[in-house]
């Protein structure tokens, strides 16, 4: 890791004391020694991490603060909206005189930004820090704390072990950067792709552990969405369950796409949340309104004609596919019409995971950028 360039800033925090002591240590924090202190740090912030909600409008982020030697003071996380972020929970752990000159090691960027609690960067300055290193810069509107930071005279490093945490807050950092919720499209299919019977019958394609995985990703989703179609032919509840059917304790919010009436005893009207439904066919628009109401992943549990829609959109970050053992045939196939209509178009995928669920087996893949060489049928 390198040493990062500090320049003087023309403001009386220069003389702040986090500056002063950041002078004194420049040399002690930035050996090799301190470096891997610094990596190690950082792989135990992105742990703790994962310790606060997955759901929700914030991000995980965890924080560990090191002595000048680099040994670790305190450590703290962010527990969800309105609670301390992490930097703040960590310092807390710590008197003013254990603060001064320490350094704090941060998944995200401290945050510059006033919401429901106070600047993060500003409670570091203010505690006397003399280095911060963190991995990913803030994105969203929370931006700027590394130059508050810099302009206080603190020495700041970021990119820390950047691809790691990247990957651990894809959820997060892509909806904040594309200003819209993170999409998982869900499907249950037979082997030869069929997501339901001639007769729409679709209840059980997968067994328990597949149904069991589906239940968790609801919980891990702020909105399940499906169409009109799933409602009236299915009527599902649309709730995270556990084993024994109990709620689990976090609910994603139902929300329905389609403009035809929902029956009045849909079981969905009995769900802890109250329904959103979208009744024109403009995914982008449903979307951007969905990320205005602070949810950030949502999960799409189809069916085909939704799920394709979606896909056809372009705006599927993630797809589950859970495969049965069995075959249907006919016509109900797991998607539709996505508007490839040569093989030169196919959406082309990166498989990420293949994981076996019982009888069962779950892809997970996501969109793929590499144009494969070859796509022509047999020679
Ligand atoms: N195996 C599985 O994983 C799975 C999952 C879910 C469902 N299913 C099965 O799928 C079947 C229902 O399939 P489905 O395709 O009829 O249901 P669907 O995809 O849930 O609903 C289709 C409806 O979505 C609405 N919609 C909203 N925005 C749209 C857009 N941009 N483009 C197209 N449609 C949009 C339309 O409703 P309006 O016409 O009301 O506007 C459309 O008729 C059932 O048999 C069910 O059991 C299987």
């Amino acid at each position: 890791m390198g040493s990062p360039q500090v320049a003087r800033p023309a403001t009386a925090l220069w003389h702040s004391p986090g500056a002063r002591l950041a002078r004194e240590y420049e040399d002690r924090m930035t050996t090799a020694a301190t470096s891997s202190a610094v990596t190690a740090a950082m792989r135990h912030a992105l742990s703790l991490a994962a310790r606060g909600p997955v759901a929700g409008v914030n991000p995980q982020v965890g924080c560990v603060i090191l002595d000048a030697e680099g040994r670790m003071l305190a450590e703290g996380w962010h527990r969800g909206a309105g609670t301390a972020h992490a930097e703040v929970d960590a310092l807390s752990k710590l008197t003013s005189e254990q603060v001064r000159g320490a350094t704090a090691v941060v998944t995200l960027e401290p945050c510059n930004h006033t919401g429901l609690t106070g600047p993060c960067s500003q409670a570091l300055i203010e505690a006397g820090v003399a280095r911060v290193f963190f991995a990913v810069t803030d994105p969203g509107p929370g931006a700027g704390g590394a130059a508050r930071l810099r302009a206080a005279g603190i020495k700041v490093t970021g990119g820390v072990l950047a691809d790691e945490v990247e990957q651990s807050m894809d959820v997060w950092l892509t909806a904040t950067r594309l200003g819209r919720p993170f999409v998982t499209v869900k499907w249950a299919s037979s082997l030869d792709g069929r997501a339901a019977a001639a007769d729409s019958t679709s209840k059980w394609i997968t067994g328990t552990a597949a149904r069991q995985h589906v239940h968790e990703q609801r919980a891990a989703a702020d909105a399940i969405v499906v169409g009109t179609g799933t409602v009236i032919a299915d009527n599902p509840e649309l709730t995270a369950r556990g084993d024994a059917g109990e709620l689990l304790p976090h609910q994603p919010i139902p929300v329905v796409f389609g403009g035809s009436p929902l029956p009045a005893d849909a079981k969905v009207h009995a769900h802890p949340h109250a329904l959103i439904q979208f009744t024109d066919r403009d995914i982008e628009a449903a979307l951007r309104s969905l990320f205005a109401q602070g949810i950030r992943r949502v999960f799409v549990e189809g069916g085909p004609t939704l799920a394709s829609a979606f896909i056809a959109a372009g705006v599927v970050d993630e797809y589950l596919v859970y495969l049965a053992p069995a075959l249907i045939g006919g016509p109900r196939t797991a998607i539709g019409d996505i508007g490839v209509g040569t093989i030169a178009d196919a959406r082309r995928l990166e498989i990420r995971d293949v994981r076996r669920l019982g009888e069962d087996l779950l892809v997970v893949a996501r969109p793929g950028f590499s144009t494969p060489a070859y796509v022509g049928g047999d020679a």
